[in-house]
């Protein structure tokens, strides 16, 4: 069976895309399948650093495809960015790039909608990150509003534009009051059927592509975007995105069924973060939260927001591994520990009164939980220059243990800074490829 996923465990920014395109050389098709500009990846390879939003983070090793599928949303402007960036930095965007023709489009419309539902009637707003993405898939699954990329090349695609716009005139006028500039149905159609133009070279059908690749035995790697935790069905709704973000969308949003998924890599890091609202019960709004942010520049990718930071929390993740069919651990970000004199794990939450290792299904449960932690002494050694899993301290191994431990699976990958150099595999990494 030719699949193996990265995904990642908690509320995203795993650092799953220098993972993926470590791991890219021993595949042959990397497929994107959810979210979509709201995702940042950042890889470091030598003095360079790539910023992917869309493209798979496979596009960075030449002999790999790269496959954008059905359940990712597509802003043609920031694609068209994306691919423009990578290529003045001299990497290679053509034949080795497909995008789905059943992939949903962001518009304009989606970003204004973002904005104006971005505000809470009581109480804390999701904190989205202002791509349209919750208005996209909405009108995706509301279906009468909806242009997917393949839309954008057929012949009614102005009369489409024209007919969505008076209804998101009107919808817009009523969200925000007066004050709403109205949309132009032309110049929106003039402006989007360029960036069709020159997207449709990649546009095809990937799902029949993928098909005929898992039928061939073709070596895939599914790259998750944001968390599982953010999981619109699975994760701390409200507080999510709008795509099934935890291993359980990989077939959904690709097209490829369960069966031909061999491995499921699930990426963590040594401590947790969280950026937007929601609860997020092992956050250290305190001088600790302040050092990891510092230390591991938990800044988003996307929207420079700081990120909140905390402990790593088991319980939660452990949830994740499981919902997700996650085989082993990848643990990232273990320098950003060092130096602070002990850390803690959480292992159980109390919840009125009682304790339990269960992630509870509602918000309101959640926020009430109060974790219980497990101190374990730090290792207080810069550990960015090591290269061999044996040679981290002690007490680095020691931590790294009982996170496997808690969570139920083996640590198979252990990162120590953002380059490619500073990650360690334990040697059993079953990868297919
Ligand atoms: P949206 O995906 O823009 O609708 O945002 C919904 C929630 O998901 C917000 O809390 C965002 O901060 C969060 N989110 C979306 N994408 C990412 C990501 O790539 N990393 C971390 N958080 C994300």
């Amino acid at each position: 069976m030719p699949g193996t996923c990265v995904i990642g465990l908690q509320w995203g920014d795993e650092a799953k895309g220098k993972l993926v395109d470590l791991l890219t050389s021993r595949f042959e098709i990397v497929v994107r399948y959810q979210g979509g500009a709201n995702a940042g990846h950042t890889v470091v390879v030598g003095d360079k650093t790539y910023k992917l939003h869309h493209v798979p983070s496979g596009i960075l090793t030449p002999t790999v495809m790269n496959v954008v599928t059905p359940g990712v949303v597509i802003n043609p402007p920031t694609i068209l960015k994306e691919i423009e960036s990578l290529t003045s930095q001299g990497v290679a965007v053509g034949k080795n790039m497909l995008l789905s023709d059943r992939a949903h489009v962001v518009f304009p419309w989606h970003i204004e909608e973002d904005k104006l539902l971005n505000v809470a009637p009581a109480g804390e707003s999701i904190g989205t990150t202002l791509r349209g993405i919750g208005p996209c898939y909405r009108d995706k699954v509301g279906r009468a509003h909806a242009i997917r990329l393949g839309d954008m090349l057929r012949p009614d695609f102005k009369s489409r534009i024209e007919h969505i716009v008076l209804a998101k005139n009107r919808l817009l006028t009523g969200l925000s009051g007066a004050d709403h500039v109205a949309l132009d149905a032309g110049a929106i159609f003039a402006e989007y059927s360029g960036y069709a133009e020159k997207l449709r070279p990649f546009v095809g059908d990937t799902t029949a592509y993928l098909l005929d690749a898992a039928e061939a035995g073709k070596r895939m790697l599914f790259e998750g975007a944001q968390g599982s935790l953010l999981d619109i069905d699975h994760g701390t709704f409200p507080y999510v995105t709008s795509s099934n973000s935890s291993g359980v969308g990989v077939s959904g949003g690709s097209g490829v069924p369960g069966k031909w998924i061999q491995k499921v890599l699930g990426v963590c890091k040594a401590y947790s973060t969280r950026v937007g609202g929601g609860p997020f019960p092992t956050e250290q709004d305190n001088p600790t939260g302040e050092k990891i942010r510092q230390i591991g520049r938990e800044y988003g990718t996307t929207t420079g927001r700081p990120r909140r930071c905390g402990w790593f929390d088991a319980v939660a993740v452990r949830y994740t591994t499981r919902l997700s069919g996650v085989d082993c651990l990848a643990v990232m970000m273990m320098d950003v520990l060092s130096h602070l004199p002990e850390v803690q794990i959480c292992t159980a939450y109390d919840l009125d009164g009682q304790r339990t290792t269960r992630f509870p299904s509602h918000v309101d449960d959640l926020r009430r939980v109060q974790p219980i932690y497990e101190t374990l002494p730090g290792w207080n050694i810069d550990v960015t220059g090591i290269r061999e899993l044996a040679a981290m301290p002690e007490n680095a191994r020691r931590y790294l243990n009982r996170v496997s431990e808690l969570v139920g699976k083996p640590v198979e990958v252990v990162s120590v800074g953002p380059d490619r150099a500073q990650t360690m595999f334990a040697g059993k990494v079953g990868l297919v490829g």
